[in-house]
């Protein structure tokens, strides 16, 4: 079972491409966090979770309420994040992780200011004024006009409260550089040349410290990989997951 891990501030169709792609040959599960998406399938995800560990926590319940013992995990940025969480808190459910576009270090004073700056925009001016503030550092310069839209488009779905809530979240997410080297399971590092969020000495240095993991690195590609490169995105996941079993 393949659990996939959306980015901020989208949601779980954000992997419509990968969903496409995959679903006819492998079961998998695309999640929403609260108050993103259908995040009605998470209904045990406190709506004002304040540390990441809540959202991974709620993710292990709904694994739990759907019988599902283990799953690989593969999560962009925000996704990655939780994922590292879950590795934290539940080890034993995942046989194998996929840290796309994402980091395991923590944030800088800097980035948690930004992060309160985001928080009060969402809550002030709502998910479209945040989602926009975002933009430049989500896709690159070499996605479609079509595919900036359409990522205006999920952001703006989001609920304002929720979207603050997990800007300050991410900015108090611990640092997980500590358990990469305990990660000890099939693993792929997924990065991009373009992404001004994740540096690609940032995407390797993480491949470096996991005990077994591929990396992979999309040229001429920003933050959201999995959107601006489908069909690249998708045979790097698949080349992973044939690595776990
Ligand atoms: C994301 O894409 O999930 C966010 O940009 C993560 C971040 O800002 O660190």
């Amino acid at each position: 079972m393949l659990l996939l891990l959306h980015a901020f501030p989208l949601n779980h169709t954000m992997w419509q491409p990968q969903i496409d792609a995959l679903a006819p040959t492998t079961p998998l599960l695309a999640l929403d966090y609260a108050g993103f998406g259908a995040s009605q399938w998470y209904p045990t995800t406190p709506p004002d979770a304040s540390h990441i560990d809540e959202v991974a926590i709620s993710i292990i319940a709904e694994l739990d309420r759907r019988g599902i013992a283990q799953v690989a995990v593969a999560g962009l940025s925000m996704g990655g994040y939780v994922a590292l969480a879950l590795w934290r808190i539940a080890p034993q459910r995942l046989t194998g992780l996929a840290i796309c576009n994402s980091r395991a270090s923590g944030d800088d004073a800097a980035s948690k200011a930004a992060r309160v700056r985001n928080a009060h925009i969402a809550r002030t001016q709502g998910a479209a004024a945040l989602t926009e503030v975002m933009m430049p550092r989500l896709l690159s310069q070499y996605a479609s006009p079509t595919l900036f839209q359409q990522v205006r488009d999920l952001g703006s779905q989001a609920d304002p409260e929720a979207m603050a809530n997990a800007m300050l979240m991410i900015g108090e997410r611990p640092d997980a550089t500590a358990l990469l080297p305990t990660i000890n399971v099939p693993s792929l590092v997924i990065g991009a040349t373009d992404d001004p969020i994740i540096s690609v000495s940032n995407s390797q240095a993480v491949a470096a410290a996991l005990p077994d993991a591929h990396c992979i690195i999309l040229s001429q590609c920003g933050h959201l990989s999995n959107l601006e490169y489908p069909a690249q995105f998708t045979a790097a996941l698949q080349s992973w997951l044939q690595r776990i079993h």
